[in-house]
């Protein structure tokens, strides 16, 4: 930089920093001139929100809904409203409260707008393996846009609970077992929902959740019983929630769980210790769906008036739907349980978004009717969802078969294929779950993509996944027993030159509520696969599925298998696209997949047992049944060409920037992405370390022969850690390093951060 562009860059730093103070300066006099005026009815009132009429995402409440509660909102006494759908209705709530209630201070909406609010991008652990952070920020930004346009101002995520545990159904939305790459995913996706202007019409404010352990829950059954470590707490658990704070995220939700006896909503360490005082977080705290009432449940609270005071002390300012504070909160600052500080506080923190967004300028700007046709499901969002939804398949296998060839990508002039399978005529599981504001069956199934390629498709279904309707609402029925289109299958089969089987989990078998306890293919599906190899061995089997699934069978003897998630609208498409070749797959595991369901929770970045070799006595920690290591590890994924890394170099003369540098090469025939994952090992530490931490990770791409030097920097943040008293330390000593396409292989190195 010369000098004189040195000085306007300072000037014009300068000349912004004092915009943006001026503006929070204005905002804050707003806020206090409003407060002033609330009566304490009116502040409780903005501190209550009321679940819309059209769907319900939890227990249905108990004392009514929005409808029933008109007078609440013509009263003030509502500060938001969840789960409307469209502008229409958004509109007429929003007048009854502008136009009616005293103050007339705007509701906020919010929405779980979780991969898409019409057009679906992949469920968020599908869309994490892209490992992508451009693809997932736009794809985030489709979401806000539709969501916008169709009146909601405020969406419930990103989730970004860490879990290891692939039977909690929630692993669907989040980005999987890694605190590194979840907190870099958990930022493209904030940064993709609120932007730099959270008033553009394209904008709107995100949640981190659910604060905090939601992910652990104990044998991976929703809302049970979270008891982790603080050494887990500070570095596992919290690095993302911290990460979404320091980029501004405007709201964060508390959790079900207990966490070490004390529930989320109730949590005073939590949310005032840690996320309000420690963080400097200004946003607000929304208790979960009755998530306050539940303390009573866990042995917390004795009564709706104790949810309220104990929730209000700990830091949780807006309700949903336990009714707490609009019945007690008032009362309870009168008789001096709560003071009048934390009430104003909540509320502050409440005003300052409906402010940001723009409400006050206008409380219609998300209600414009024209806008929402104009912008559901235009070409550039079905184009984002259709790149995001490419980059997130992963291959797990493509074996060379006897000939020499391998079964992927198919090629176009393959004479007959033959395809297999309920979920690939199924244009609403692929969908996947979370997908409240979309339409049912408004995906490309399967069979619509591929016969876009091909003329020479015939199918089978081989057998039903579910039984009956599934819905948001209802538990799915697998079919468990019905094996009367086994022979039809097999048949058909017989005459393939590949066999395409599509088989997985229902799109509502994960999501909340929606644990399992095997993770196998459900119902008579893995029965299907091994009667139709039976007769024909040329199988790619194309998995759909909302959680790391078990499947040693397939492994040992399917040559080609291709993990899909659940990939939203553009399902068949994108599937059709890597099948075929027109996409390279470049997506890698962002969760474990183990060989069988008894060795959950399962993840790479575990600590060494003081045993942890295999020795001739049985002395050793193991399993006498199953192979410790995982089928698919994190990390991992292949690609139609091969990737070599070469000529590792360490600069560690420079402990504040350590470098670390790689070539990789594509070695194959076919022009590819790779992703390229830096992990450490900290060999000795005064609190034990894990074998492997990812710290740095890039993705390119490469043409065949070419190759490029990656460059990671590693400062103290990669390479310190949270002592058990969540103090942030960095040693001097030796590190273990090692870059490659997965985190089971490498090359590697030694430096020493002095
Ligand atoms: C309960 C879920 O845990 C939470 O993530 C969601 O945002 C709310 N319900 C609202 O639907």
């Amino acid at each position: 930089m010369t000098r004189v562009s040195l000085v306007f860059f300072f000037a014009m730093a300068t000349f912004m920093a004092a915009a943006q103070n001026a503006k929070q300066v204005k905002m804050e006099a707003f806020i206090d001139s409003l407060l002033q005026k609330m009566t304490l009815e009116e502040k409780v009132g903005q501190m209550n929100q009321y679940n819309g009429f059209w769907d319900v995402t939890g227990p249905v409440p108990a004392n009514g809904d929005a409808k029933m509660k008109y007078e609440n909102l013509r009263k003030g006494l509502v500060g938001s409203v969840l789960n409307v759908k469209g502008t229409a209705n958004v509109r007429k709530l929003q007048e009854m409260v502008v136009k009616e209630s005293r103050l007339g201070i705007p509701l906020i909406f919010g929405f779980d707008v979780i991969h898409g609010q019409k057009t679906l991008a992949p469920i968020p652990l599908g869309e994490a393996a892209s490992w992508d952070l451009q693809a997932i920020e736009r794809s985030s930004r489709v979401a806000a846009t539709e969501a916008a346009a169709m009146g909601i101002n405020w969406t419930f995520a990103p989730m970004v609970d860490i879990s290891r545990d692939a039977r909690w159904g929630r692993v669907m939305e989040g980005a999987g077992e890694d605190t590194y790459l979840g907190a870099k995913i958990g930022v493209a996706r904030v940064k993709g929902f609120q932007g730099n202007d959270l008033s553009a019409p394209n904008t709107i404010a995100a949640t981190a959740k659910h604060f905090a352990g939601y992910g652990f829950a104990e044998a991976g059954r929703d809302y049970n019983t979270v008891d982790v470590g603080t050494a887990t707490l500070y570095n596992v658990i919290f690095p993302p929630f911290k990460a979404l704070v320091e980029n501004d995220v405007k709201t964060v939700m508390n959790s079900f769980n207990i966490l070490n006896g004390v529930p989320g909503t109730g949590n005073k360490f939590l949310q005032r210790d840690i996320l309000k005082d420690k963080w400097h977080f200004n946003g607000f705290v929304i208790s979960d769906w009755g998530s306050g009432m539940e303390m009573i449940a866990h042995g917390f609270a004795k009564d709706l008036e104790q949810v309220a005071e104990l929730s209000a002390n700990a830091g949780s300012d807006m309700d949903m739907e336990s009714y707490a504070y609009v019945t007690h909160l008032a009362q309870l600052v009168q008789k001096g349980k709560v003071s009048m500080a934390v009430v104003d506080d909540a509320v502050k923190r409440i005003l300052r978004v409906k402010y940001e967004l723009g409400l006050f300028d206008d409380p219609y700007r998300y209600c414009d009717a024209q806008r929402e046709k104009d912008m559901i499901g235009n070409a550039d969002q079905m184009a984002a969802v259709l790149d995001v939804a490419k980059k997130s398949i992963v291959l797990l296998r493509n074996e060379t078969l006897a000939g020499g060839k391998k079964l992927l990508p198919l090629s176009k002039t393959q004479q007959k294929i033959v395809v297999i399978g309920a979920l690939a005529n199924d244009r609403n599981s692929p969908l996947g779950s979370w997908r409240i504001g979309s339409d049912d069956s408004s995906g490309v199934s399967v069979l619509d993509g591929l016969k876009k390629y091909s003329g020479a498709i015939t199918y089978a279904k081989g057998a039903d996944l579910v039984i009956g309707k599934t819905d948001f609402i209802n538990e799915v029925k697998i079919n468990e027993t019905d094996k009367s289109g086994f022979k039809q299958a097999v048949q058909l089969a017989k005459t393939a030159e590949v066999v395409i089987m599509v088989l997985g989990e229902h799109g509502f078998q994960s999501g909340e509520g929606r644990s399992r306890s095997k993770l196998d293919l459900p119902g008579v599906q893995q029965e299907l696969l091994e009667a139709v190899y039976k007769v024909n061995k040329n199988i790619v089997l194309v998995l759909m599925n909302g959680r790391p699934l078990a499947i040693p069978w397939a492994d040992e003897h399917i040559p080609a298998i291709l993990e899909t998630w659940q990939l939203g609208t553009q399902s068949g498409n994108a599937i059709a696209d890597v099948l075929f070749g027109a996409y390279n797959p470049s997506g890698k595991l962002p969760m474990t997949f183990p060989r069988s369901v008894g060795q959950v929770p399962i993840y790479y970045n575990h600590m060494s047992t003081g045993r942890p070799n295999p020795i001739d006595l049985v002395f050793w920690s193991h399993y006498g049944d199953v192979s410790n290591k995982p089928l698919y590890p994190f990390g991992y994924g292949l690609s139609y060409t091969s990737f070599r890394y070469s000529g590792l170099k360490i600069d560690d003369s420079n402990p504040a920037a350590i470098k670390v540098a790689v070539t990789v090469t594509n070695t194959g025939k076919y022009a590819g992405e790779e992703v390229a994952q830096l992990y450490i090992r900290d060999k000795v530490a005064s609190v034990v370390r894990p074998v492997k931490e990812l710290k740095g990770f890039s993705k390119f791409s490469l043409n065949p022969g070419e190759s490029k030097e990656v460059v990671f920097t590693l400062t103290d943040q990669e390479l310190g850690f949270y002592t058990a008293e969540g103090v942030f330390i960095t040693e001097p000593g030796e590190f273990g390093v090692m870059v490659g396409g997965s985190s089971d292989s490498g090359v590697t190195g030694v430096f020493v951060r002095k």
